[in-house]
């Protein structure tokens, strides 16, 4: 019998597929959808204190390969999301807030209003890239390790954190044995890579408005960036803190190398532009490399790459 749950502490995850923060997640029926299909969980759209329209279109551009985005944190502001979180806890798999402050303490006025509802989970976004102005704030360790063991005193409920890819060792490994310290639960690797451009030639012009059209790079391209990032961050944490692997999904075999890379579950963000029927087939595509490598559970495969 082949079983591809997962937990991250008290969270059941039936399958080890989840959205990326961002897509497919802004409204009620988006989020419903995802909980209808395979998924095994959902993440909210990154929620701040007050509603946002958002930057000015175009503001995202897709190919096979890449995809560039300065969406602008979009959402419904943190009082709707939390308002249906009630009503979406009749799916029984785990909800996880996603959400960001522009200001220290704004982090820690949502983490307050989330601790107070039917959330199951937080994932601290310290790696937003679109914010006009604004740093990344998971580029600033001191920053971010503050705002952590803050948010650690405000919240029992499961946290993690979402954060950006990093260009050195040393710096993996300062996060991961700090997180162990704080006793973060989970980390989300990665958000996009913070600096994409493409030009369109025929139009002699970028293909995104906001930013100068400089935005965050996702899909296909991501996937060995983030890979690294994963083995890097297993191996520096002793796999104690749960990953979720976000980076080019769209295949059973792409959630296989995050598996061994050391991530539990995996997020979709691309690739789920398309739509949730997505998560259908990498159940069934990762069933079948399960059924041919004869493997039962995923922890049995976590983190485990050969040596050469
Ligand atoms: C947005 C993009 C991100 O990568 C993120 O983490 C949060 C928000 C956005 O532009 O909406």
């Amino acid at each position: 019998m082949i079983d591809l749950s997962v937990r991250i502490k008290n969270l059941k995850f039936e399958t080890p597929f989840l959205n990326a923060s961002g897509v497919w997640c802004t409204t009620e029926n988006e989020i419903d959808e995802i909980l209808k299909s395979e998924a095994g969980g959902v993440v909210f759209k990154t929620m701040t204190l007050e509603k946002r329209v958002g930057n000015p279109e175009p503001r995202l551009y897709v190919t096979d390969d890449f995809s560039i985005n300065s969406m602008g944190l979009p959402n419904l502001g943190v009082d709707y999301y939390c308002q249906i979180a009630s009503k979406l806890k009749k799916y029984q798999k785990p909800l996880i807030a996603s959400f960001a402050g522009f200001k220290e303490k704004e982090f820690y006025i949502l983490a307050e209003k989330i601790d107070n509802t039917d959330f199951d989970g937080l994932e601290v976004n310290l790696s937003c890239p679109n914010l006009e102005g604004k740093g990344i704030f998971a580029y600033d360790l001191d920053l971010s390790f503050k705002i952590l063991k803050n948010l650690k005193k405000i919240t029992k409920k499961v946290i993690g954190v979402k954060l950006p890819p990093y260009n050195d060792r040393e710096t993996i490994k300062k996060i991961a044995e700090k997180f162990l310290q704080l006793k973060i639960d989970f980390v989300t690797l990665i958000n996009s890579y913070p600096l994409g451009a493409f030009i369109d030639t025929k139009n002699e012009r970028l293909v995104i408005k906001p930013n100068q059209g400089i935005g965050g790079l996702g899909g296909r391209v991501l996937k060995p960036i983030s890979l690294a990032q994963v083995i890097l961050f297993h191996k520096f944490s002793q796999g104690k803190i749960d990953i979720i692997g976000v980076g080019g999904v769209e295949t059973g075999d792409d959630v296989y190398q995050y598996i061994l890379a050391g991530a539990k579950l995996v997020g979709v963000g691309t690739r789920l532009l398309k739509g949730p029927k997505i998560f259908s087939n990498l159940k069934k595509q990762l069933e079948k490399i399960f059924r041919e490598k004869k493997i039962n559970k995923i922890e049995d495969k976590l983190g485990q790459l050969k040596d050469y």
